[in-house]
């Protein structure tokens, strides 16, 4: 049975879709059999972005599909390596189903006490329906100073969750790559690259634990 990864959030804007498309786009040039269920059925957000990467000529990163239920896309983690699945926000009870089927659950949040608190919250939630911790990860996104990334994840860990090695810090180039077809781990920019990548490897480090 194959790998799954969710990405999940109350909020909209935190970087479910950039991280989930990144995960796929790192998992595939590792080799991996990868499949993107894109559940933003209103935004299809991948599927678009996918069709904007092939077109431009670059790698697939596995196949994308979009689809209406968890359920419909759970049927895909057999046949794969690793299924990356990309929620919409405010989708409560998909959310907890998606957590309830996936190795680990991605919580990307912002750095600030506002989008830090719904962060909790959500992964406070998936505890109650009996989401062991450790299959609970938040991610660090869109963040600019080493102190506030340093504050947050102290916040983070007097929650009682962890947060990932590595962290997307807030840059035009990411949105421009992404708006070309490419990830976040794709930039003009290696600098960028290899902060990306750190967080991708620490997802993918943390489900083959
Ligand atoms: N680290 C970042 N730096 C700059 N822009 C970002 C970053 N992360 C996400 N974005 C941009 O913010 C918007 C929302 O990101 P997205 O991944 O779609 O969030 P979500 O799926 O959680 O709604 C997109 O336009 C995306 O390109
Ligand atoms: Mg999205």
């Amino acid at each position: 049975m194959g790998y799954i990864v969710s990405f999940i959030a109350q909020k909209g804007g935190v970087g479910k879709s950039t991280l989930a498309r990144a995960l796929a786009r790192e998992a595939s040039a590792g080799g991996w059999d990868v499949k993107v269920a894109d559940l933003d059925t209103q935004q299809g957000t991948v599927a678009d972005w996918h069709k904007v990467r092939l077109n431009s000529g670059y790698d697939p990163v596995g196949s994308v599909e979009v689809f209406g239920t968890v359920a419909t896309a759970l049927k895909n983690a057999d046949n794969h390596d690793l299924l990356v699945m990309d929620a919409a926000a405010r989708a409560s009870a998909v959310t907890a189903d998606l957590a309830k089927h996936s190795h680990l659950s991605v919580i990307p949040t912002c750095a600030s006490r506002d989008d830090l608190m719904p962060a909790i919250r959500l992964a406070n939630e998936l505890r109650k329906t009996g989401i062991p911790t450790n299959k609970i990860a938040l991610a660090l996104t869109r963040v600019t100073t080493e102190a506030e990334i340093r504050e947050a994840r102290e916040f983070i860990a007097e929650a009682g969750y962890t947060a990932l090695d590595g962290c997307l810090y807030e840059k035009p180039a990411y949105r421009q790559a992404q708006n070309t077809g490419l990830a976040v781990t794709e930039t003009r920019y290696k600098a960028l690259n290899e902060k990306a990548e750190i967080l991708m490897q620490s997802i993918l480090d943390k489900i083959a634990q």
